[in-house]
């Protein structure tokens, strides 16, 4: 026996895995942030819909477990939540909403504090659902403002994590910090940034290459510019009305924005088929909660 085979064996006996790992077919996002309020929630049901719009079948998952909001957002009303399956046993499909143009929701539970800290079985399991969804090709997870062991789990099972900031000083630095702690905990594949709320595509540039540099230089991380989104009075006001700007406005800056930003993932996607497989994500859990 190899020493690879004795590691895999090791993995194996520490977390029990009795199934056979399931085949992937959906490319999951992470979408983080180090402060809260720079606008992940928005950009996730945005992006979502011009994705489902381009043809791909889209699942929003709320993990901002405690404080979920996407479906306040989108105006709908859940009947069961993620806390409902995780806690109570409820079949994942059973809390899967239908938003606009088709687009999946599992909304997250709000108010729940149990939610806030999952135990490695939960997201374990949670991982062999996610990465086993058919009929899904993309999935967007909105996670909690800042670090929390629930964050790292969720990045565990993701292809890609993309980080939104603004260009405020305060929210570039709390994108670091973050940054920091993945780069600990050897997470930091792969870091698309979108700058959100820039007065110009000059800005959002120059918000990317201040948080870049220092990325670079003091944790070895390069991040990847994935763009920027106007800041748009439009936005606050489709909140208000609890409908997504993207439908509400769709000539406004921030929709051609999130045009671009769709076009773009789905560039990224078709040109970069990336495997993981649920062994991966059990090491990856093991490296959080090990
Ligand atoms: N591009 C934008 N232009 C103008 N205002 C924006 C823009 N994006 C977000 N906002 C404002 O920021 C508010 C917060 O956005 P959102 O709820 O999406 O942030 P969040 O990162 O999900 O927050 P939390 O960390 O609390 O989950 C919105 O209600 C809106 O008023
Ligand atoms: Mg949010």
């Amino acid at each position: 026996m190899d020493q690879a085979e004795r590691l895999r064996d090791l993995v194996k006996e520490k977390l029990n895995i009795s199934k056979t790992p399931p085949k992937h077919n959906v490319d999951i996002y992470s979408i983080a942030s180090g402060k809260g309020g720079v606008g992940k929630t928005n950009i996730v049901i945005n992006l979502a819909i011009a994705l489902q719009q381009r043809g791909k079948k889209v699942l929003i998952i709320d993990a901002d477990l405690g404080l979920a909001n996407v479906d306040v957002i989108l105006g709908l009303l859940p009947k069961y939540t993620l806390y409902d399956v995780l806690v109570r046993g409820r079949p994942l499909e059973e809390a899967i909403l239908t938003g606009p143009h088709g687009i999946k929701i599992l909304p997250g539970g709000s108010g729940v504090m149990e939610l806030a800290n999952l135990d490695m079985d939960q997201h374990k399991s949670l991982a062999e659902d996610f990465l086993a969804f058919k009929d899904i090709d993309i999935i967007l997870i909105d996670t909690g403002a800042g670090i929390s062991k629930n964050l790292l789990s969720f990045i565990t099972f993701s292809h890609e994590l993309i980080m939104v900031t603004n260009p405020e000083p305060t929210a570039i630095t709390d994108a670091y910090s973050v940054i920091k702690v993945l780069a600990q905990f050897k997470l930091e594949r792969n870091i698309k940034l979108i700058v959100n709320r820039s007065s110009s595509q000059e800005s959002a540039k120059a918000t990317f290459e201040k948080l870049n540099k220092t990325s670079d230089n003091f944790l070895q991380v390069k991040l990847e510019d994935f763009g920027y989104i106007l800041d748009d009075t439009k936005v606050a006001q489709a909140v208000m009305a609890q409908e997504p700007f993207y439908l509400l406005y769709p000539n406004s800056n921030a929709s051609k924005c999130i045009d671009q930003l769709a076009d773009k993932l789905i560039g990224a996607r078709e040109k970069s088929r990336r495997l993981t497989s649920i062994k991966d994500v059990y090491k990856r859990l093991l490296k959080v909660f090990g």
